[in-house]
């Protein structure tokens, strides 16, 4: 699903380039829960966009789902995001004028599927996610980890393949954190490829493979 062959990425600030990932090589297949750590500034974030097809490599070949990706204009990265990719993040995002129904119902206006019955699909994943009763409050009437559940729902609207988290549990405390992992896991498990970036090693358990960068490049790499 996700091929990167020596994949660089560099700032330029002015005339100095800041080299931030210096050859990442990394291979990813359908079906994995990875788990991305590193200490901050280790260039997470980056390679995230980088796989969310929201920035450009500066060097190497990134091949997602067979499609060489530097071939795209903007008009075919935005394709291909709509059409596999669901993104989640630390602070949520949510529209503050919208209810929680309106805000998963988002991604149906853009969306390039055609997806039958959003009202009745995001109905049901309301009540998966234990929040019927919640769907017609504003996200400043929600926890939280309401929050979060809504916002991973609005991810799921539009049928990603891929689902790339960054920091989701960072504005959580501990236990609803693992609630939020705990449902990664069962959507995972369900067939969606899924890449959450964490500080906390003790989620680490929820992935099949954890994956560390460190100074740019890849330090460890192995099954969970
Ligand atoms: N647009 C930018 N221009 C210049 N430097 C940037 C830019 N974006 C990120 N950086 C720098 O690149 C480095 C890596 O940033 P990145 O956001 O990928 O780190 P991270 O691993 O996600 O960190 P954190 O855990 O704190 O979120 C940092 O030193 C950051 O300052
Ligand atoms: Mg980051």
């Amino acid at each position: 699903m996700i091929l990167l062959k020596n994949i660089t990425k560099s700032y330029f600030i002015g005339e100095r380039e800041l080299p931030i990932l210096k050859g990442i090589n990394l291979e990813i297949n359908q079906g994995e829960f990875v788990i991305l750590m590193g200490v901050s500034g280790s260039g997470k974030t980056t390679l995230m966009n980088i796989i969310g097809l929201l920035d450009k490599q500066t060097e190497g070949e990134f091949r997602f789902m067979g499609t060489p990706v530097s071939d795209l204009a903007d008009e075919g990265l935005a394709g291909m995001r709509n059409a596999h990719i669901g993104f989640v993040f630390q602070q949520f995002f949510l529209l503050p004028y919208l209810n929680a129904i309106e805000n998963v119902l988002i991604p149906i206006v853009y969306s390039r599927k055609d997806i039958k019955h959003p009202r009745e699909q995001a109905r049901r994943l309301f009540e998966r996610f234990g929040l019927l009763d919640r769907m017609h409050n504003k996200p400043s009437q929600l926890s939280g980890g309401e929050q979060q559940r809504v916002a991973i729902a609005r991810a799921l609207m539009n049928q990603p393949d891929l689902i790339l988290a960054d920091e989701p549990t960072g504005a959580l405390d501990s236990k609803t954190g693992n609630e939020i992992m705990g449902l990664f896991s069962m959507l995972n498990k369900e067939g969606k490829t899924v890449i959450v970036v964490t500080h906390n090693s003790k989620l680490t358990s929820f992935g099949t493979r954890l994956v560390r960068i460190e100074d740019g490049t890849i330090s460890e790499d192995r099954k969970v």
